[in-house]
């Protein structure tokens, strides 16, 4: 077995009747249990990076690719989406969009029968993923009778119940509140930590990232332009600006304040870091 499950080569793409391309000679690649945060200005290519790697990008698109995306070792361009999303899960920023079975058991069952896994296995399947995501007791319920966080953590559990090894999220709270974003976000969480689900995840709340990512990369005009853990690559402020990206806030004002002639030891990228590094000026 090998540290990579997803690997993409040379990847270039670009839609049909579109004058240049979305994906730019894109390299990269994913290591099991690894939670990698994708970050960029709109257009930057985030999403059909991420569509690229179950195959959504190229079989359901129009557009031309190059180079190769390899998901545990097989070329996305050999399967069908439904034999890669076996593997890859994904769930994308419009809860509403991705629901549509009228009680949350039939949504999770959804995907279970689709692959014919056999009844008592899919009541278990759906039972653990539902404690997972924190929706035991809601199998009858409507999904469109539940808050935005619950619907985004019902999609988190229809994808979990395939047994992925990777699930790819596409800014998956944009459209949640405080509170529901913080459930995902913890979900997403747990899922590397405790059942060593490997987490892509495309989002804009870097304060976030910078505290859940092993490694951040960020996405202009079709390249990545940066890449690494999220210290190096959130205190390069000036490259961040460059591309439009604002950094976290404790981040700005560390170094606004070390651009000023203060001495710090650290410039911090998250709130315990801050925390750690200006303790002792109270
Ligand atoms: N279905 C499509 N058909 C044609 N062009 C597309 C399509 N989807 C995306 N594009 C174009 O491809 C480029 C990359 O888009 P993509 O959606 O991957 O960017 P993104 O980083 O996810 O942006 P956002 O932050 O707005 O979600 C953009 O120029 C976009 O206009
Ligand atoms: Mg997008």
């Amino acid at each position: 077995m090998t540290a990579e499950i997803i690997s993409i080569e040379g990847l270039t793409y670009q839609y049909a009747l579109t004058d240049k391309p979305a994906l730019l000679d894109i390299n990269l690649s994913v290591d099991r249990g690894e939670y990698l945060a994708i970050v960029g200005p709109c257009g930057a290519g985030k999403t059909t990076l991420a569509l690229s790697m179950n195959g959504i990008v190229p079989h359901m698109m129009m557009g031309e690719m190059r180079g190769r995306v390899l998901v545990d070792g097989r070329d996305t361009t050999q399967g069908p989406v439904r034999e890669m999303a076996r593997t890859v899960g994904m769930v994308f920023d419009n809860p509403e969009f991705q629901l549509s079975q009228s009680s949350v058991l039939s949504e999770m069952a959804l995907g279970l029968e689709n692959i014919g896994v056999p009844r008592e296995d899919m009541l278990q399947r759906i039972t653990e993923a539902l404690e997972i995501v924190g929706l035991s007791g809601f199998e009858e319920r409507s999904p469109m009778a539940l808050s935005g966080g619950q619907q985004q953590r019902l999609a988190i559990g229809a994808a979990l119940v395939m047994y992925p090894q990777v699930l790819v999220l596409d800014e998956p709270t944009s459209n949640l509140d405080p509170i529901g974003k913080e459930e995902v976000f913890s979900v997403a969480a747990r899922l590397n930590e405790e059942h060593e689900i490997t987490i892509v995840i495309v989002e804009h709340e870097v304060e976030v990232v910078a505290s859940y990512a092993d490694r951040v990369i960020i996405m202009d005009g079709g390249s990545i332009v940066s890449s690494g853990g999220p210290s190096a690559v959130f205190t390069d402020v000036d490259n961040l600006r460059r591309v439009g990206v604002r950094p976290p806030q404790v981040t700005e004002i560390a170094s606004g304040l070390a651009k000023r002639g203060c001495t710090l030891t650290t410039i911090p990228v998250t709130l315990d870091e801050a925390e750690a590094e200006f303790s002792d000026w109270a």
